[in-house]
C-alpha cells in the first residue's frame, strides 16, 4: 500500500491520541519512574524490568532485547496484528475516524471477517444465557448447575449458557437465530457454531449442552467449551479454532482474572472448567484453565504478563505429570517460577473445595513445591538413585530436553538436571556416568589450555561442523581439514572424529566418551545440544563455504612452503632450484 499523505496524517493523528502507557499498560504492568514507566519486558524474559514506555517521545524501548517502537509496533506486535489492523484498533479505541478506503481490499475483507466472528460469538453467548435462564426447557440445566454447587450469580458472572436440545427447539436454534440477525452463515460456520450439511443446510454444533464462553484478552468472546450435561460423549466440546480463536494462545479465565493474578502476583492453573468455577464460586480467582490442551510456552508467556509465578494444581496421576513435565523448558525460558500443588487422592480442585472449603486449596496452594523439583523427585521415587535408577532417570529426562524447543532453554534445562544428578552437563548428554580411568583424570587436571581458546575463529567453525555434521568429515579431510588445524586441540577431536567414522556412526554418546579431554567434551556437549538443526540442504551450503575456504587456506599455505624454498634457495646459491620455484611461483599467481 502506498504511503499517501491522507494515510500519513491518520496514522500521526492516532498517534498523537492514543495513550500509549496506557495501551501498552494493558499488558505490562508500568511503574511510574520518573518521566518513564518501567515494567518487564513482554518480548522476552525477564526478571528485572528492562522495558521502558516513554510518553513524551510517545515509543517504548527495552534495554534487555533492543525491541524499541511506537504504539502501532507495540500493539502490532504484542496482538500478532498487521498495520492497518493496529491502526484500526487504536483508532476504534480512540475514536477517530478512518477512511476506509485506505485500507486494502484484502486487510478491510480480514477486518471486517474478525469483527463479524466478534459479533456472532457475542450474540450466541447472550443467546444461549438468556435460554438458560429464561427456558423452561432449561430446567435439566439448571438443575444440573445447582447440584454442583453454580449459584446463580456465578451463572451470570461467567455468561454461562445453555444450548438446547434438539428435541426441544430444533437442529438449527442458534444458526437461525444468528441468521435473522443478518449475520451471514458462512460467519457463524466459521465462529464452530454452525456445521455444514452434507446435502446443504447447517444445523447448530453445540446441543444439550452446557457453555462456557471464552474472553480474548480484550474482553470480547471468541469461543465456547461445551459440557455434556451428564454423562454422554464427548464429555466437552470446544469451539473449533478460528481467526478470532487460538487455543494454545488464549487460557479460560485469563481475561476475567486478570486483576486478581495481578495482585498476587500468581495464577493457578487447574485442568478443568468446573474446576476454575467452583474455585471462583470459593473466592479463589486467580486461576486460569488450559482449553483442554497442555500449557504451550505462548500460555507461559501470556502469564508473565501478569505474575511471576504460576501454580499448577492437579491429581498425581501420570498424565497429570507427563504436562506438567513437558511444560517444564516453557517456564525455565520465559522465567516463570512453576510450582506444583498436589491434590490428595481422589480429587480435583472441585471436588476438593466443595468438600472442605477454600482453606484447603489454599492451604495446597501454600505448600507447593518447584516444579523442576517436582519433576525430578517424581523420577527418584520411580526409578531410584542408583547408577541404574539415575540411568532410567536421564532416559526420561533427556526427553523431555530434546522436547524442550530452542537451545537456550535445552541448555538451562540441562545444567538444572545435570546439577540435580550430581554429574557433568555433558554426562548428562551422553548418559555416562561410569568414573573415568584415573589416568584420564590427571591429564585433564594439568595445564593444558582450554579447548576452544586455542583455535581461530574459522577453525572452530570447522571442527564444530565436524563434529555437528560427521558426515562431511570425509570430504572436508580430503580438502585439507586436518593440515589447517595442525598443532590445535582441534586435531585431537578430528583424530577421535576419524576413529569413530572408522568404526560406526558417530553418535553424541560415542563421541562423548571418545572424547579424552575434559574441555573438549564439555565443548562437544555444549555444542551439540545447541547447534546441529541446519537442514540438509542449509548443512551442504555451510560446508561448501568451509571447503572454499580450505582451498584459499590450502594456496595461502603452499604460497608460504614455496616463499620459503625460495630464500632457502637463494641463501644456498642453487640458481636452478631458485628458477624451478620462480617459475612454479608465477604459474601459482595465475590460478
Ligand atoms: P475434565 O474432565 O477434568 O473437565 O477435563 P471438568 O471441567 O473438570 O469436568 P467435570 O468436572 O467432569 O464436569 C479438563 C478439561 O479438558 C477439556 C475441557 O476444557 C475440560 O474442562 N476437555 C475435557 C475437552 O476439551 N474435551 C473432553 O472431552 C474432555
Ligand atoms: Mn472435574
Amino acid at each position: 500500500m502506498p504511503v499517501t499523505p491522507l494515510r500519513e496524517e491518520i496514522k500521526n493523528r492516532v498517534r498523537d491520541e492514543a495513550d500509549i502507557v496506557q495501551v501498552i499498560g494493558e499488558c505490562v504492568e508500568l511503574k511510574r519512574s520518573g518521566a518513564r514507566f518501567t515494567g518487564l519486558c513482554p518480548f522476552h524474559a525477564e526478571k528485572t524490568p528492562s522495558f521502558s514506555v516513554n510518553p513524551q517521545g510517545r515509543f517504548f524501548h527495552c534495554f534487555g532485547c533492543g525491541e524499541s517502537g511506537d504504539v502501532f509496533s507495540f500493539v502490532m506486535k504484542y496482538y500478532r496484528l498487521s498495520f492497518p489492523e493496529a491502526l484500526k484498533e487504536l483508532a476504534r479505541r480512540y475514536h477517530i475516524d478512518l477512511p476506509e478506503s485506505r485500507l486494502s481490499e484484502a486487510d478491510r475483507q480480514r477486518i471486517k471477517e474478525r469483527e463479524m466472528l466478534y459479533r456472532v460469538n457475542e450474540q450466541a453467548a447472550a443467546l444461549y444465557q438468556r435460554y438458560l435462564l429464561e427456558s423452561p426447557k432449561a430446567e435439566e440445566a439448571r438443575a444440573y448447575l445447582e447440584r454442583r454447587g453454580v449459584p446463580a450469580a456465578a451463572v451470570k458472572d461467567f455468561r454461562l449458557g445453555y444450548a438446547p436440545d434438539p428435541g426441544a427447539a430444533g437442529w438449527s436454534f442458534a444458526t437461525s437465530h444468528l441468521q435473522g440477525l443478518r449475520l451471514p452463515v458462512t460467519v457463524v460456520e466459521k465462529a464452530g457454531l454452525a456445521v455444514k450439511k452434507e446435502r446443504g443446510g447447517y444445523y447448530d454444533r453445540f446441543r444439550d449442552r452446557l457453555l462456557f464462553p471464552i474472553q480474548d484478552m480484550t474482553g470480547q468472546v471468541v469461543a465456547f467449551g461445551g459440557r455434556i450435561l451428564g454423562d454422554g460423549q464427548p464429555k466437552y466440546m470446544n469451539s473449533p479454532e478460528s481467526p478470532v480463536f487460538n487455543k494454545s494462545r488464549l487460557l479460560f479465565g485469563l481475561y476475567r482474572h486478570r486483576e486478581a493474578i495481578r495482585r498476587r502476583r500468581q495464577a493457578i492453573v487447574v485442568e478443568g472448567n468446573f474446576d476454575l468455577l467452583l474455585l471462583a464460586v470459593h473466592g479463589i480467582d486467580n486461576v486460569v484453565a488450559p482449553l483442554g490442551t497442555a500449557l504451550t510456552r505462548d500460555h507461559i508467556r501470556l502469564l508473565r504478563g501478569y505474575c511471576d509465578e504460576v501454580v499448577l494444581l492437579f491429581d498425581g496421576d501420570s498424565a497429570g505429570l507427563k504436562a506438567a513435565m513437558r511444560s517444564v523448558p516453557f517456564f525455565l525460558a520465559e522465567q516463570v517460577d512453576a510450582r506444583v500443588a498436589l491434590l490428595p487422592e481422589g480429587h480435583d480442585p472441585d471436588s476438593l473445595i466443595r468438600d472442605q472449603g477454600a482453606a484447603a486449596v489454599e492451604k495446597l496452594v501454600a505448600r507447593s513445591g518447584p516444579l523442576a523439583e517436582f519433576v525430578f523427585d517424581t523420577l527418584a521415587r520411580r526409578y531410584g538413585l542408583t547408577l541404574a535408577g539415575k540411568n532410567h532417570i536421564i532416559g526420561e529426562l533427556r526427553e523431555i530436553v530434546r522436547a524442550g524447543g530452542d537451545s537456550a532453554q535445552r541448555s538451562m534445562m540441562v545444567a538444572h538436571f545435570s546439577d540435580k544428578l550430581g554429574i557433568a552437563p555433558a554426562q548428562f548428554l551422553a548418559g555416562i556416568h561410569e568414573a573415568r580411568p584415573p589416568e584420564r583424570r590427571e591429564e585433564e587436571a594439568g595445564p593444558r589450555r582450554p579447548f576452544p581458546e586455542s583455535l581461530s575463529r574459522k577453525q572452530r567453525q570447522l571442527v564444530d561442523f565436524m563434529l555437528l555434521y560427521p558426515e562431511f568429515l570425509e570430504e572436508l579431510l580430503a580438502a585439507g581439514g586436518a593440515e589447517v588445524v595442525r598443532e590445535t586441540a582441534g586435531m585431537e577431536i578430528i583424530r577421535c572424529l576419524q576413529e569413530l567414522t572408522a568404526t560406526g556412526p558417530v553418535t553424541p554418546d560415542r563421541l562423548l566418551s571418545a572424547l579424552p579431554g575434559e574441555s573438549e567434551r564439555r565443548y562437544t556437549a555444549e555444542l551439540l545440544i545447541s547447534g546441529g538443526e541446519e537442514s540438509e540442504q542449509e548443512a551442504r551450503r555451510l560446508c561448501d563455504e568451509l571447503l572454499a575456504w580450505l582451498r584459499t587456506a590450502r594456496r595461502r599455505q603452499d604460497g608460504a612452503d614455496l616463499m620459503r624454498q625460495i630464500n632457502e634457495a637463494q641463501e644456498a646459491g642453487d640458481q636452478d632450484m631458485l628458477m624451478r620455484l620462480l617459475e612454479r611461483k608465477l604459474a601459482m599467481g595465475k590460478t
